[in-house]
């Protein structure tokens, strides 16, 4: 999707070398979400340009987003093929968790339902003290389904992700901090440079090592022991390889 079609659902794309930052950009509307954006940033996810190692996801104005645009409610109660549908809603936050990238949300203010689980989505959460979480779906009588469920779980632990979502409570900067939820808490005049200086330390070590240790990393609550150790050694003998050719090329 080009630059103006993408002005037209409220986001901004741009590409700075190795960063790329979404910038949600309805500040009037508090970046509520619509269907069109959440196809547009699986657009994104689909073409981003293969130099891109961070993504940083942040919102204009107070908010970093109010979640789902509520106007959208009254288009999905009525739709069919509700499983497909929402299948590809979901496709605009699994692609941040690429093992190629490394996803920073920038969060201040509110982030509600789908923009919690935008936060949710991203690898690292850095946030202003202003930062209010919540997870408002169960109080609207719905299920959050934007992919935040498992992110919440592996970051919180279940009792604290129960206590969440099924309160609907807000939850601030401190608590957010606390249980590990972000990693970082700056004032809000300095949650840009944060994010700046986080993808500069991302950036310095390197990128191939960074996508396999991701990768592995990723898929180690899921492995035994055993088999997370048979997968170190993979990716470990892939790496050396790699870095044997290399050193026969420079020869
Ligand atoms: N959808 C559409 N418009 C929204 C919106 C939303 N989610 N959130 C805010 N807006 C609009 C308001 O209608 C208002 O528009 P107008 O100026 O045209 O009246 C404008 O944004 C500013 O809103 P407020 O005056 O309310 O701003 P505030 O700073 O005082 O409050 C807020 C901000 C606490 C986020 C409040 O707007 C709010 O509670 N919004 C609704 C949040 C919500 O319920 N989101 C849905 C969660 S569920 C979900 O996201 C996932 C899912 O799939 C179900």
């Amino acid at each position: 999707m080009q630059g103006g079609n993408l002005e037209a659902v409220g986001l901004r794309f741009e590409v700075d070398g190795e960063i790329a930052t979404i910038t949600l950009d309805r500040p009037d509307k508090r970046n509520a979400q619509t269907f069109a954006l959440w196809s547009a940033l699986a657009g994104i996810g689909e073409t981003l340009p293969e130099q891109v190692r961070v993504v940083v996801v942040k919102g204009e104005g107070p908010s970093f987003s109010a979640g789902i645009d509520l106007s959208m409610f009254g288009q999905m109660t009525g739709a069919t093929d509700l499983e497909r549908r929402i299948e590809e809603f979901q496709q605009a936050f699994l692609w941040l968790r690429r093992p190629e990238i490394v996803s920073i949300a920038a969060v201040q203010g509110h982030a509600i339902g789908a923009g919690f689980q935008l936060a949710l989505s991203c690898d690292l959460r850095i946030v202003a003290d202003d930062v209010k979480f919540c997870m408002k779906e169960p109080a609207l009588g719905l299920v959050p389904d934007l992919t935040g469920t498992k992110p919440l779980v592996e970051l919180v632990g279940l009792a604290k992700a129960v206590d969440i979502c099924l309160t609907a409570r807000t939850v601030g900067a401190e608590e957010a901090y606390r249980i590990g939820l972000a990693e970082r808490v700056v004032a809000r005049d300095e949650l840009d440079q944060a994010v700046q200086d986080k993808a500069a330390e991302l950036l310095s070590v390197d990128r191939d090592a960074a996508a396999a240790t991701k990768r592995l990393l990723q898929g180690a609550r899921g492995r035994t022991l055993e088999d997370q150790c048979a997968a170190e050694r993979a990716e470990q003998i892939e790496r050396l390889r790699s870095l044997a050719r290399l050193a026969e090329v420079r020869r």
